[in-house]
């Protein structure tokens, strides 16, 4: 009999079972992978496990963020409270509100040591680095500065709830870093929220900016030396990959 499909066409079943495996399999990490806590993006709002709000805490009653955030201008992290510090107020305040109900559980030893299981919202993959304390004061001497909270989390004095509102991408990082200076404000205006530069700090930002080094800058990824250009393009890579 002739042959109607050229030879090949025998393994058209077999490459289609694979084809379909690997498209599963495709499709199975993807899924996987977005919905790691790794790619929880712009918008990521879980609930918590206590009503508690930014903008009552933060807002309305103007606490300090460091109050609560006391990692933050030291080390790496900076933290979420342990019940203790709700305890300084709430020992008293609003004692034996509904709302409060897991504060207290939490605090049922008198130590906390069972402590609120916070849900974790800004979160870096295990192979970036990010420290808050080289962010939130930068510089030296006349040329000190910071990177607000606010640029990077928002308005968190109004959030009933905190939301996540950069995408902490690669991109996010580099873009920063390659252009620094509209970002820079005083060190004493790290927490303070709705901040603005007057004309006078307007003239500052280039000048500090240019005493900066930000790994994986693209402007300083090509420097002049001994009368040639060199690249450094990757050499930031472990500045941030470590
Ligand atoms: C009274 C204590 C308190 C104060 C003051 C406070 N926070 Fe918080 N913050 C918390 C607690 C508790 C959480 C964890 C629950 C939640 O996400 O709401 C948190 C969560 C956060 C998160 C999200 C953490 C994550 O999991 O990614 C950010 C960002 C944040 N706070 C920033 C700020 C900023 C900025 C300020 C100042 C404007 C501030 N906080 C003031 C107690 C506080
Ligand atoms: C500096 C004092 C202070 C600290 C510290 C503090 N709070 Fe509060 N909190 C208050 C005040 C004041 C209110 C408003 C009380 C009112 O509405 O009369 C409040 C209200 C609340 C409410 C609403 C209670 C209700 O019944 O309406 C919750 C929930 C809450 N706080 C959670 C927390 C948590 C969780 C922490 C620790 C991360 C914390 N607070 C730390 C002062 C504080
Ligand atoms: C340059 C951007 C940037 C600035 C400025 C910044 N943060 Fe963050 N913040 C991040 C990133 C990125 C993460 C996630 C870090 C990780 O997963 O390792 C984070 C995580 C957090 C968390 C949760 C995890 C942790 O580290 O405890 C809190 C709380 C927080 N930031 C509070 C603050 C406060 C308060 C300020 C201001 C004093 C601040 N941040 C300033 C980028 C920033
Ligand atoms: C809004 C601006 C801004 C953003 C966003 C930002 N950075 Fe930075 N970062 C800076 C500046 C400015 C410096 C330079 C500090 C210096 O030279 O003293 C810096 C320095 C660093 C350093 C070197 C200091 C150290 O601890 O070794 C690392 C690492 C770093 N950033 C990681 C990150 C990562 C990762 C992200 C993204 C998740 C990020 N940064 C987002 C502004 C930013
Ligand atoms: C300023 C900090 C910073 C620098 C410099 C940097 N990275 Fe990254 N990189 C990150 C962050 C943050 C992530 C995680 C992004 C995410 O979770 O979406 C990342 C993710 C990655 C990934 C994973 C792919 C992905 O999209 O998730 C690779 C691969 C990578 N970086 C390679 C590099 C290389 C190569 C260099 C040097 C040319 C470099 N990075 C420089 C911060 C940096």
């Amino acid at each position: 009999m002739a042959q109607i499909f050229p030879r090949w066409t025998n393994q058209t079943p077999r490459l289609i079972t694979i084809g379909g495996l690997v498209g599963l399999g495709a499709l199975t990490f993807a899924v996987y992978w977005w919905a790691s806590p790794y790619h929880t993006d712009v918008g990521y709002q879980p609930a918590q496990p206590v009503a508690y709000s930014h903008a009552l805490h933060a807002g309305e009653l103007k606490m300090d963020c460091r109050y609560c955030h006391v990692g933050v201008e030291q080390g790496a992290v900076a933290g979420v409270p342990p019940t203790q510090t709700c305890m300084n107020c709430h020992a008293q305040v609003k004692k034996g509100s509904e709302k409060l109900k897991p504060v207290y559980d939490s605090w049922a030893d008198g130590k906390g040591e069972k402590s609120i299981p916070w849900v974790r919202i800004h979160q870096l993959p295990d192979f970036a680095f990010f420290n808050h304390s080289a962010h939130v004061a930068l510089g030296v001497g006349e040329h000190r500065a910071a990177i607000g909270c606010e640029t990077c989390h928002g308005r968190i004095d109004t959030m009933e709830v905190v939301a996540q509102v950069q995408p902490l991408s690669m991109s996010w990082c580099i873009d920063c870093h390659s252009d620094p200076a509209q970002y820079l404000r005083p060190v004493d205006a790290v927490t303070k929220m709705g901040w603005s530069p007057d004309v006078e700090w307007q003239r500052k930002q280039q000048d500090i900016a240019a005493t900066l080094d930000p790994p994986g800058s693209l402007s300083g990824a090509q420097r002049y030396v001994d009368g040639h250009y060199q690249t450094y393009a990757t050499a930031g890579c472990s500045g941030c990959h470590r």
